[in-house]
């Protein structure tokens, strides 16, 4: 109980040494009225911004819109990522689902949680990406061998093709273990070289 308390007031007084960047995309079909894609950001847990396949793209989080005024080949890598590479990986995805559950059309769903988490005074990064499918877990990405755990019974047959895309999972590997996690310290480290602007990240 008294390690517990130290802990909760050690952890109190730090400052955060475990940082995150998560991205949460969500892609549908046969859905009206609804964009195919809708993305958002967050790092630390805040809303860094959002966007979706009907061009619409917001940045919420001051820090970061400050930053990107001042890096606008950024803001490019965010319309391109958005509205451009990941509807058309996530529309491919979601086809290809599609044709191995022999669903020949309605509505369906595919999920894509990913991130990394970087722990400031150790340096260590772990990268992580899961898919969902039609609203249940579906197949994670394990980046120690390279290949993807069948979250449930029904991703078994998905899993030996998504295992031969080694491209897809090297894109991963290089997004999670390196892209990410050097944008996650870039605006963590940015974040505290202005710490007076509202809706910073600590
Ligand atoms: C899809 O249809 C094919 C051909 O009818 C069949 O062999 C296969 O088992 C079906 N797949 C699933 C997941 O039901």
């Amino acid at each position: 109980m008294r390690t517990l308390l130290l802990l909760l007031l050690f952890c109190h007084v730090s400052s955060p040494v475990l940082h995150s960047l998560k991205y949460f995309i969500t892609g549908s079909t046969g859905i009206p009225n609804l964009p195919e894609l809708v993305a958002t950001l967050e790092v630390d847990e805040l809303l860094v911004g959002s966007c979706d396949s009907n061009k619409r793209l917001e940045v919420k989080l001051d820090i970061v819109k400050l930053f990107l005024t001042m890096h606008p080949e950024q803001l490019e890598w965010y319309r391109q990522w958005c509205f451009h590479i990941l509807p058309n990986s996530i529309k491919a995805s979601t086809n290809s689902l599609m044709s191995l559950y022999n669903q020949s059309g309605g509505v369906h769903v595919l999920q894509e949680a990913g991130g990394c988490e970087w722990d400031d005074e150790t340096e260590e990064v772990k990268g992580f990406v899961q898919f969902g499918y039609d609203g249940d877990d579906f197949l994670a990405l394990d980046l120690n061998t390279l290949t993807w755990i069948a979250l449930r019974p029904e991703a078994d047959i998905a899993k030996p093709i998504w295992d031969a895309d080694k491209n897809l999972i090297k894109e991963y590997k290089s997004a999670l273990t390196q892209i990410f996690p050097e944008l996650l310290k870039t605006y963590v480290k940015y974040g505290r070289s202005f710490p007076l602007i509202t809706g910073r990240i600590t």
